[in-house]
């Protein structure tokens, strides 16, 4: 569960990145994120995972305060970001063991979750070669695999399906689907509605740093009482 409370955030003086911001994602809830450049998902995100600190309120993962309980929080949290280009010069089974040292995966499950993970994106057989000659594709399913290691219970996915081929975002929906339904959560971020549409149980919209709606798609169709696409709904609510 993540509980971001009165969370406000400035860059500069006087203008508020993220202004107010209350949300609560449940347990076994997916909870799309969405929202126009510069809107402040990165911003959010940032402050979820203890990269940043609100300059006021608090946010809460599974109760634990990423302010005065960042390790406990952190443990909890699987974090896919936007770019999946680090650790280039690592080899893809040493970037998955470094991230199983970090969460403290022991060896023997570290074994069987590194196997189950990489044949299900099919990167199993390029383990032994270097991050840097990986494609696009290829470097976001490891990043993915190295989140998911330790069966953390709240993933934070940013832009997740962004170069994955249909297979491996099918079986990332999947998996996102199977995670909320095990009593998880999954929060993530993206801009494509089509998938909002299909996997988000509720979607947040966030405009100028303010939440401008937060419930399920039925509900945003009913109150913004639009009967264009969800593309015309999202651009009417965004709007000057
Ligand atoms: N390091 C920074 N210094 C100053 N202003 C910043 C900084 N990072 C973000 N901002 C400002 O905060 C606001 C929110 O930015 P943020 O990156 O969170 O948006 P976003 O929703 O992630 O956008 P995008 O869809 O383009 O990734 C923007 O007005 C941006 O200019
Ligand atoms: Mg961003």
């Amino acid at each position: 569960m993540i509980k971001i409370s009165n969370v406000s955030k400035s860059y500069v003086k006087n203008k508020k990145s993220i202004d107010s911001l209350d949300l609560e994602v449940k347990n076994g809830e997916i909870f799309g994120f969405l929202g126009p450049n510069g809107a402040g998902k990165t911003t959010t995100i940032r402050m979820i995972t203890g990269i940043l600190n609100p300059d006021e309120g608090d946010i809460l993962i599974d109760g634990n305060s990423i302010k005065t309980n960042p390790i406990e929080a952190k443990k909890a949290i699987g974090f896919v970001p936007d770019s999946p280009d680090m650790f280039l010069r690592l080899k893809g089974i040493e970037y998955l063991n470094f991230m199983a040292d970090v969460y403290d995966v022991p060896v023997e499950t570290r074994k069987q979750k590194i196997e189950e993970l990489t044949k299900k994106f099919e990167i199993y057989d390029d383990l032994n070669s270097q991050i840097q000659s990986y494609s696009h594709g290829m470097r976001q399913k490891i990043v993915i695999c190295g989140a998911l290691l330790s069966e953390p219970k709240n993933w934070i996915l940013d832009e997740p399906m962004t170069g994955l081929d249909p297979k491996s975002s099918y079986d990332l929906k999947e998996m996102m689907k199977a995670h909320a339904k095990s009593g998880k959560t999954v929060f993530f971020f993206f801009f494509v509605l089509e998938v909002a549409e299909k996997i988000c149980d509720r979607v947040g919209i966030i405009n100028k740093g303010k939440l401008v709606f937060v419930g399920t798609l039925e509900e945003m169709k009913e109150k913004f009482k639009e009967n264009g696409s969800l593309e015309e709904l999202f651009l009417e609510i965004t709007e000057e």
